[in-house]
């Protein structure tokens, strides 16, 4: 029952973690996520100088990583990234070799589902389906305690369904993809479009910003819309909106007991859950006909994905003392 250390990767932050068998965060830590334009080695040193930094505390066994991209059947490479630099990464055989420990590597979505469903929001829940929204949006299945990954690895990559044909570019390189419409990166560049029409709707976060566009987050929208902003509350209602339009969508594909809203935006909490319950219940096909799923927060928050992450790279350690 030693603790292990998740790490999650997103595209803006990594946070890493020593997480015990109950799912409690003994110690966190976080560095930014290295430019796009950097090699994927450059990510690597940075998970490696985490694990170093929580080693001198703690007794780290495994290690659990929850990526932002496709990750293959075998659990093992990265196949392609959206918001990294990678294309078929070897990225746990790269790992294992640095850190001399058992390294589990997961889609990051698929990571904080195990998180919810172990710990969380998702407990007992047997039908689950996790959506996060971060720099993306993340989508998880999970199915009797069970990941679907589809025939090669990557099933629940909802983020890149199309929504509005010939849309906003996607780095998938697609147009339209729901997460465009329905994550931070949309929210953020909403904001500043309108900060940088010089809207009157935009003065509040542009004099917050003092007039530097570029320094408009996520964080800061929530914490605006939080104390009266009526820009950045209706930002976030439309990120609601798109986030109920698709859930409705996915519950007409998987007809799941319940949906779990994690990531970074979901910090938002009802500015952000209250739209988006909203419009599934208006989009969700044959309604007043059908039960419906429940929409909960993500209970561990945004440090889901990390939480799950260390669990799963507990059940991989105790395998690989077994087979040792
Ligand atoms: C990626 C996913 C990832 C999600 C959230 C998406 O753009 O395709 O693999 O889970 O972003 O980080
Ligand atoms: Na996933
Ligand atoms: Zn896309």
């Amino acid at each position: 029952r030693v603790p292990t250390v998740g790490i999650d990767i997103g595209g803006t932050k990594v946070m890493a973690g020593v997480v015990d068998a109950d799912g409690h965060i003994l110690e966190q830590v976080r560095a930014e996520t290295p430019e796009k334009s950097k090699s994927p080695k450059v990510v690597e040193d940075t998970i490696a100088e985490l694990v170093l930094d929580l080693s001198d505390r703690h007794d780290v066994h495994a290690v659990g990583i929850g990526a932002a991209g496709w990750v293959d059947a075998d659990r093992s490479r990265v196949l392609f990234a959206p918001h990294l630099a990678w294309r078929d990464e070897p990225l746990k055989d790269a790992l294992t070799a640095r850190l001399a420990v058992p390294v589990m590597v997961d889609n990051d979505a698929n990571t904080a589902a195990w998180g919810e469903w172990r710990f969380g929001a998702g407990r007992g829940e047997d039908h689950l389906v996790m959506i996060t929204l971060g720099t993306g949006i993340g989508g998880a299945i999970l199915e009797n305690g069970q990941v679907k990954r589809g025939k090669y690895g990557v099933a629940g990559e909802f983020g890149h369904m199309q929504v509005v044909p010939g849309g906003h570019r996607c780095p998938c390189g697609n147009r339209g993809c729901w997460e465009q419409y329905s994550s931070g990166n949309a929210l953020v560049r909403e904001a500043r479009e309108l900060a940088l029409a010089e809207s009157p709707v935009a003065y509040g976060i542009t004099e917050r910003v003092g007039g530097h566009i570029s320094e408009i987050t996520g964080p800061l929208i929530t914490e605006l819309a939080r104390g009266g902003d009526a820009m950045c509350t209706e930002l976030l209602q439309d990120i609601g909106h798109w986030l109920g339009v698709g859930i409705a969508n996915l519950a007409a594909a998987l007809d799941p007991g319940g949906f779990v809203i994690g990531g970074g935006v979901s910090a938002a909490d009802e500015l952000l859950i209250d739209p988006a319950r909203e419009a599934f219940k208006r989009h969700l096909t044959g309604r007043g006909y059908r039960p419906e799923a429940t929409i909960a927060k993500a209970q561990l928050g945004p440090e889901a994905g990390m939480v799950g992450a260390a669990d799963l790279a507990r059940l991989v350690a105790r395998r690989f003392r077994r087979a040792n």
